[in-house]
């Protein structure tokens, strides 16, 4: 039996990293195509080394585009990588737009597709991501679940309840995995940081950051709020075009994207998360850090109703009473969710063992 994974974008490699390793155990035959969405060194090479990833097998080197552009060229190129090794299973991770390119050509080269992190909903069709998902888990074979309401979702959707594995979460395997071996940032002492003593931001969906005049004030309403704390703010590529650096609020400190052992060391140490990411969620859940989500909508509710995180929105009155309750120490402490264990891709290997060819 013969499986091709995909890694495409920077939150796909902490997903493959575990599964890669617990593959390696096993008498599977598997091939790792990464199809080169994210491709320069801090966005994609520096995981790999950090999550100790092997070279993958082949590299598309699709790089940036608009949605439909880059889509379609990885589908042009998956089509291409299919062809010429031929496989039982293409896997695939999230919910970025090589999932749901690598998915269509699977299925349409009869090809079976196992969906990693299946099931995920935020309601929300603005955000390209629900795309993915829902049109991902519409052509699915094999779904792995991180929470049962993953599952819930799929049913309600008509997906067989035989079809569902409630695994739990992969990405919380590479945290536990690496715990020891995280890495303080030269910043760290230099920035005079300390635990507790600061905040760590992270904004890229288009929502928050596509619109330079809302994103600069959302960063100065942010800075206020922090008085007197630092906040450390790793800085997408996307984020990075549209912010007027010299607006900057005195308490913002830049630096560029983050490397997993040392952004994971901040995300530990933070006196709160401030994010509009969906893996930075769990993580926060998992190392139970206040976690304050500037978005409407999460698809991971469970970090909520289970975890340190609330769903702030970005509405201005909203997030100075997150700031408020936050101050006053009265943030909830969270619990981890079930099955967040480190042992996902364990559990998923010996499913993928018994799969018939
Ligand atoms: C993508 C995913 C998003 C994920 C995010 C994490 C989709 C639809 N979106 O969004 O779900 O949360 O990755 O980062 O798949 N760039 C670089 N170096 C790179 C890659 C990109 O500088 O290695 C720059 C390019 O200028 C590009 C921009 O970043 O235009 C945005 O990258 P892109 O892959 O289009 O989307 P993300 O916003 O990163």
């Amino acid at each position: 039996m013969k499986i091709t994974l995909v890694a495409g974008a920077r939150p796909n490699f902490m997903k493959i990293a575990p599964l890669m390793h617990a593959l390696r155990g096993s008498s599977i035959q598997y091939r790792l195509v990464h199809t080169g969405q994210h491709y320069d060194e801090k966005m994609s090479d520096s995981f790999f080394r950090d999550l100790n990833i092997p070279l993958p097998d082949a590299n598309l080197e699709v790089g940036s585009g608009s949605h439909a552009v880059q889509t379609a060229k990885i589908m042009i190129e998956f089509e291409k990588e299919l062809l010429a090794n031929p496989c039982d299973y293409v896997l695939v991770v999230g919910d970025v737009n090589s999932t749901l390119a690598c998915s269509i050509v699977a299925k349409k080269m009869n090809i079976k597709v196992i969906h990693v992190e299946a099931g995920l909903r935020s309601g929300d069709w603005t955000m390209p991501e629900e795309v993915n998902r829902v049109v991902t888990d519409a052509l699915t074979d094999i779904y792995f679940t991180t929470t049962p309401e993953a599952g819930y979702h799929l049913v309600r959707e008509g997906v067989s309840a035989s079809k569902i594995h409630l695994v739990g979460n992969v990405m919380i395997d590479s945290l536990v995995a690496n715990m020891s071996k995280l890495q303080k940032p030269a910043l760290y002492d230099s920035w005079g940081l300390s635990p507790r003593s600061f905040y760590l931001l992270t904004l890229h969906r288009p929502s928050n950051v596509d619109d330079p005049a809302q994103l600069q004030s959302l960063v100065a309403l942010l800075a206020e709020q922090a008085g007197d704390k630092t906040i450390v703010f790793p800085i997408h590529p996307r984020t990075q075009k549209n912010l007027n650096l010299d607006q900057l609020p005195g308490n913002i400190r830049l630096v560029d994207p983050m490397r997993y052992l040392e952004f994971i060391y901040l995300v530990r140490d933070a006196f709160a998360i401030l994010t509009d990411s969906g893996g930075i969620q769990e993580e926060s859940t998992y190392l139970q850090v206040p976690c304050l989500t500037l978005r409407e909508n999460t698809e991971r509710p469970e970090t909520i109703t289970v975890g340190s995180n609330e769903l702030v929105g970005t509405q201005t009155a909203h997030i100075l009473a997150a700031f408020e309750r936050l101050r006053s120490g009265n943030w909830k402490k969270g619990q981890i969710p079930l099955l967040w264990d480190g042992k996902a891709a364990e559990r998923m290997v010996q499913l993928l063992s018994k799969l018939p060819a």
